[in-house]
């Protein structure tokens, strides 16, 4: 019978066939224990001498780390390793041999794992972060599909700016000037007024030249935006989206979770109602922590967060922030209009701002003066305003960033490791 690792449980004492590759062994003269890998999953072969025939034994302790093979074998369950189970292997048939696998056991450095990220991805910590990564689109889909909302497509090339227009990539479109999207938002909007609920999920890019362990060039984000909700409604969805993210990754990622030894009692927290403050509270909070020099007006750097956060054990919402620090389609709070109804989810652990979102401005009288503000001008915008023309209604919507989200759930320092292919800064191989 040939099967996949991940189905094992359910052969017990019967003999299977895998095709796998060899991630480790150690062997001695009487016994050979293989760490096989076929992506689905990593077992133990164990290769008794004394059970097989001499050159299948030979073969065994021979064999080269990420050599490519069938292996057959009775699956056994064993109580002392984490996945429960392992193969007594019978037979064995080399489908590829490799030759100096350039990642070893050994110790590695960043650049030099980065330079082989095409190998890198075969390893078992990086293995554990994609499945979790995986999880996570897994439950975002779940979750906006039961709630009734339309996955809606953005498009990628664009000849507007969302987000501002410093950090743009810029490109030709044919004779036009065009831009890679820094945020599928403006086209999201069109889509609420269109479908009522929606979210997007997919690429997009920032030309910031941040060399920090939260920013990526190109990174995936899921945009959801609701017709008829305001500020709060969307806190709600954005506390209950999260939590069910954490709920599926703790049920579903038990050995992913373990092997990258994340402490899940810091995961199990993650559930609504999450705490919100208020910018104003915020830089209270900085200023009691000894940021002396912070005033109302600026915004918050990394340290600023992660200080913020350590005075929470869940997640929480900073609302409220000052209008000139934020995006020009940000409703104004009708009764302090300095400020705008939006919310930063900042997560625990020093991971930083995982979700940005708000209720964006409805009135057509007010864009158009934002418009004037931001010298926001051309066809490329006209589209957009529209949206306030014919039958404009409260809308709210966030974007929450997959890579920071992954690197929080997975507990591991840089997103880098959260995107099978990260371009950095000075990064665009593999
Ligand atoms: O706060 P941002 O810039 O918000 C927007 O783009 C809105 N248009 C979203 C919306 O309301 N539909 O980005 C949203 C999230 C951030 O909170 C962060 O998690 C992530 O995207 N993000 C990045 N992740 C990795 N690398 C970068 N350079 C990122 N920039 C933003
Ligand atoms: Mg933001």
């Amino acid at each position: 019978m040939k099967t996949t690792i991940s189905q094992v449980s359910k052969y017990v004492g019967q003999e299977v066939t895998i095709g796998a590759w060899l991630a480790n062994k150690r062997s001695s003269g009487k016994i050979a224990f293989l760490q096989l890998r076929d992506g689905t999953g990593f077992i133990q072969g164990v290769v008794v001498k004394a059970e097989v025939a001499e050159e299948i034994f030979q073969s065994a302790k021979n064999l080269t780390q990420e050599t490519s093979l069938y292996v057959t074998g009775v699956v056994a369950e064993d109580n002392r390793s984490p996945f429960g189970y392992e193969l007594q292997v019978k037979d064995l048939e080399i489908i590829h041999e490799s030759t100096d696998f350039p990642i070893t056991p050994k110790e590695h450095g960043t650049e030099f794992l980065m330079d082989h990220r095409h190998l890198w991805l075969r390893s078992k910590k990086q293995h554990a972060i994609m499945k979790i990564r995986n999880e996570i689109i897994r439950a975002t889909y779940n979750f906006f599909n039961e709630n009734d909302y339309v996955k809606i497509d953005p498009p990628i090339l664009t000849g507007s700016s969302a987000e501002g227009t410093t950090e743009l990539f810029h490109t030709k479109y044919f004779d036009e000037e065009a831009y890679l999207s820094q945020s599928g938002q403006l086209y999201m909007e069109a889509a609420a007024m269109a479908f009522g609920k929606v979210f997007s999920f997919g690429p997009t890019f920032r030309a910031e030249k941040s060399k920090t362990r939260r920013h990526l060039i190109e990174f995936w984000m899921i945009e959801p935006e609701m017709a008829f909700m305001d500020h709060e409604d969307s806190l709600t969805v954005q506390e209950q989206y999260v939590s069910y993210i954490a709920e599926n990754v703790l049920q579903n990622c038990k050995l992913e979770l373990n092997a990258l030894e994340r402490n899940t009692e810091s995961l199990e927290k993650i559930k609504a109602p999450f705490p919100r403050i208020t910018y104003d509270e915020a830089i209270d909070l900085l200023k009691e922590k000894g940021f002396d020099d912070i005033e109302w007006g600026e915004d918050f750097g990394a340290p600023h967060e992660t200080a913020i956060a350590e005075s929470f054990e869940k997640p929480v919402f900073i609302t409220h922030y000052p209008a000139d620090i934020k995006a020009f389609y940000m409703k104004p709070d009708p009764k302090r209009p300095e400020v705008v109804l939006c919310a930063d989810l900042i997560a625990p652990e020093g991971y930083g701002e995982i979700i940005g979102g708000s209720q964006r401005i409805d009135d057509l009288s007010l864009m158009e003066q934002r418009y004037e503000e931001h010298n926001l001008t051309g066809d490329a915008y006209k589209w957009y305003l529209e949206l306030r023309k014919y039958g404009s209604v409260p809308h709210s919507g966030f974007g929450l960033g997959l890579e920071r989200t992954v690197a929080w759930f997975a507990g591991v320092e840089h997103v880098r490791e959260t995107i099978p292919f990260p371009r950095l800064l000075n990064r665009l191989y593999p």
